[in-house]
């Protein structure tokens, strides 16, 4: 098969950013007595901020009122933004830049497809905002992964069909999400823990484009 997009996910895939967002949950939820787990993290990853404080919420067993829910719902992105904030270059991951290359010099059309409401901040300290022909994250989508919305909207933005793009995903969410969409999907981490992904890479230095065309 041949295809004419790359939809890449930005939390975990393009930057290790999943790490702040799990300090910054834990941070948060010692004000209710709460210590997430590694395990419960993996379930947060792709969902929005809304859904991951319900999430936590409900394993803490705690009822939270509507005003404690935005207050911790700030609180928590600003501890993100604060952790974020000395985010540059170094911090893309491994093989990462030399893939987009590789993408653009065969002419592949590359889009964001992330539930972050703070990508565009990462992509501008990262430098990796040049990359993109297109960028849909958190604050263009009314559905969450793993509703295919996200994706859709990429693949429209580039003037595709879903039937031409491959996504990269860290997370289970954001796999169900493309296979939902109709779209090939590279995982990039542990095949143990991501279901149902067309193949499954442990880095960005695994792979190469030409690798693409098998999928
Ligand atoms: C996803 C992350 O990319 O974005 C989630 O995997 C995060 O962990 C979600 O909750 C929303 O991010 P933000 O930056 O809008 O709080
Ligand atoms: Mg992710």
């Amino acid at each position: 098969m041949t295809y004419k997009a790359c939809l890449f996910d930005l939390d975990g895939v393009l930057v290790d950013t999943a790490i702040y967002h799990f300090q910054a949950w834990r941070t948060l939820g010692k004000q209710f007595d709460f210590e997430l787990s590694h395990e419960q993290n993996e379930g947060l990853k792709g969902i929005s901020r809304v859904e991951s404080l319900e999430k936590i919420l409900h394993w803490a067993h705690y009822q939270a009122t509507q005003e404690q829910k935005e207050r911790w719902l700030k609180e928590k992105n600003d501890t993100y933004l604060e952790l974020i904030s000395h985010m540059n270059p170094s911090e893309i991951l491994p093989g990462v830049i030399s893939f987009l290359s590789q993408l653009k010099e065969q002419g592949y059309l590359i889009a964001l497809g992330s539930a972050s409401k703070n990508a565009r901040i990462i992509l501008e300290k990262t430098g990796l905002i040049t990359w993109f022909n297109a960028i849909i994250d958190g604050n263009l989508v009314t559905k969450s992964k793993p509703d295919p919305e996200v994706f859709l909207k990429g693949a429209a933005a580039l003037h595709c069909q879903a039937s031409d793009c491959i996504v990269f995903e860290d997370a289970q969410a954001g796999i169900d999400a493309a296979k939902a969409g109709g779209m090939k999907v590279i995982g990039i981490g542990s095949q143990k823990v991501l279901q149902g992904a067309d193949k499954v890479i442990s880095s960005f230095t695994d792979l190469q484009v030409s690798e693409l065309l098998h999928l």
